[in-house]
């Protein structure tokens, strides 16, 4: 095994156990609920947001112990948006992680509660007290992940997402809309690791929230690319989704050679934002590359 497969399985399979630790039992009431939480949320995805709280925080020496609780609440937040996205007022889609969506599984109510509740439980792990963090430090954390789960963030681009279906998005709306509907969680999840560290340099901060942004943006154009290039079975969910449903999508107002190279030049300006970080940014550098390089 690489190196490379080595930290990432180390940090995948961390992201598991602290995920395991802090969601309800099944068999605990309200059973049905907490079954269908643990549906949505375990056993499948890519963990791309955690893994980038821990690499930014673990780049940055970062005390390890604090950075599980942010990993975990932002990964509730985007299992919890993946929920919502699939339902049938939404995207519509039947197949999410290799398996039946969570409203297929169990039914449409309940996957709204799931949604509620694990956006609920989210705020509970990053608000529990600890002594590794300073409490303002915790509560810029807050802000942080309530800002860009809500309506200036992932919720707001959703909702720009519904309006836009069947309808024509200058460049420029097409990019705020996916800057909001992924880019601020990934972002998200980059400025949480840096703010697990007690003192952090503003110059620091700067540099990895431009690089977050690049790679927030670049996610969500090669999800629409791979909506076009890739097939069901790769993905685990409906290849095509996009073009079913009339959505306005990178490769669809700009073509798939323009798609791809919009990425590849938001991945360059990535790499340019962590070569002014003082910090061994390797992993961070990896997972920018996978970004646009992932077929998954
Ligand atoms: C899918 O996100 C939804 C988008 C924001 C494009 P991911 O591709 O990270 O999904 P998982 O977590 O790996 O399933
Ligand atoms: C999802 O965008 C953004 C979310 C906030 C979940 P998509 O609708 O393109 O995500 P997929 O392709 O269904 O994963
Ligand atoms: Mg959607
Ligand atoms: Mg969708
Ligand atoms: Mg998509």
């Amino acid at each position: 095994m690489s190196s490379t497969d080595d930290w990432i399985g180390a940090l995948q399979a961390r992201t598991e156990q602290a995920l395991e630790r802090v969601l309800p039992p099944a068999d605990k009431p309200p059973k049905r609920l907490h079954e269908a939480m643990r549906y949505a949320v375990l056993g499948g995805g890519k963990r791309l947001r955690p893994l980038l709280v821990y690499s930014t925080g673990m780049a940055l020496g970062a005390p390890e112990a604090v950075l599980d609780a942010p990993a975990s609440a932002v990964e509730l937040i985007h299992a919890y948006s993946l929920v919502h996205d699939d339902l049938p007022s939404m995207d519509n889609d039947d197949l999410r992680r290799g398996h039946p969506t969570c409203h297929k599984a169990f039914d449409e109510a309940t996957a709204l509660l799931v949604g509620d509740a694990l956006q609920s439980l989210a705020f509970r792990i990053l608000a529990t007290p600890t002594s590794a963090l300073p409490a303002k430090n915790q509560i810029k954390m807050l802000v942080l992940l309530a800002e860009a789960a809500g309506s200036r963030g992932m919720a707001g681009g959703q909702a720009i997402d519904l309006e836009a279906v069947g309808q024509h998005l200058t460049l420029s709306e097409l990019e705020t809309m996916h800057r909001l509907k992924t880019g601020a969680l990934i972002r998200a999840s980059v400025l949480l690791g840096a703010w697990c560290h007690p003192t952090i340099n503003p110059h620091t901060l700067e540099n990895l929230d431009r690089f977050a942004q690049c790679i927030g943006l670049a996610f969500q154009i090669q999800d629409d690319v791979l909506d076009v290039e890739s097939d069901t079975v790769t993905l685990g969910k409906p290849q095509g989704s996009d073009r079913a449903r009339d959505k306005p999508t990178y490769p669809s107002l700009l073509g798939l050679t323009q798609a791809k190279a919009k990425a590849q030049s938001l991945l360059e300006e990535a790499h340019q934002a962590l070569r002014v970080v003082d910090a061994p940014t390797e992993h961070l550098e990896w997972l920018a590359d996978f970004v646009v390089q992932r077929r998954h």
